[in-house]
């Protein structure tokens, strides 16, 4: 399966922001084994958010497993100034990359970047943050991302008024868009989040904080009605 066939389905990704790091090849292969396509990847510069995460060695590190099994790497870019690395993160393995509108005075070009690195493009809009930050690049995006926390930590409580920008952005944006949401997502919100026109649902916490991250998993997926 592709990386655009995945993301034309409603789907469930685990963040392994959350994950147990000494153990996360076997943490993703958790979820996989439970039906998991897309592992959506979070890197944090220590600028555009506070804390420093992880960088291309880890996509590297994960690209084998997730695309022998059928799987995606969605990758967050929380980073500053995204296009200047686009192309290293697409070396490692990325299929989808994700920039953040408030993170480049190009946007546009960085969109264009990441095509041109032969990944699918995503750009990501932070809570406070007008769907409009989008209007000008809907034709380069094949998904766009609302942020329903603040970027940067995982466990979150989720904003509730981004259900409201969920469907605004739905509105806004071509159909053949897809509409992601990060941040608070666990089996309370997933439905309405998905009914709001969300097709990637990005979960951290609630699957690898959960005693159970396969179960996690599998009910935060019926509860969105996802594939
Ligand atoms: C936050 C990250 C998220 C994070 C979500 O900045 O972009 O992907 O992992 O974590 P939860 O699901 O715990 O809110
Ligand atoms: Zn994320």
């Amino acid at each position: 399966m592709t990386a655009s066939d995945l993301l034309h389905a409603r789907r469930v990704a685990p963040s392994i922001l959350s994950a147990d790091f000494a153990r996360l090849g076997a943490q993703v292969q958790t979820v996989m084994e439970a039906g998991a396509r897309v592992i959506h990847v979070d890197v944090m510069d220590g600028h555009f958010v506070p804390p420093i995460t992880i960088g291309p060695l880890v996509v590297s590190a994960l690209a084998d497993q997730v695309h022998d099994a059928g799987g995606m790497l969605d990758v967050h870019l929380m980073i500053e100034r995204p296009e200047r690395h686009v192309a290293e993160f697409a070396r490692a393995g990325a299929d989808l990359i994700t920039v953040h509108a408030e993170a480049t005075p190009h946007l546009h070009y960085a969109l264009q970047a990441v095509k041109q690195a032969g990944c699918a493009a995503g750009a990501a809009i932070n809570p406070g943050t007008p769907v409009e930050a989008l209007a000008d690049v809907g034709e380069l995006l094949d998904l766009a991302l609302c942020m329903s926390v603040n970027p940067g930590w995982g466990g979150q409580p989720f904003i509730g008024s981004s259900l409201a920008k969920l469907a605004r952005l739905r509105e806004l944006l071509p159909a053949d868009v897809a509409i992601e949401v990060d941040g608070g997502v666990d089996a309370t919100t997933a439905g309405p989040c998905a009914e709001q026109g969300a097709r990637l649902l990005v979960a951290g916490s609630a699957i690898f904080g959960a005693a159970d991250p396969a179960a996690a998993y599998a009910q935060i997926a019926t509860a969105a009605g996802a594939a």
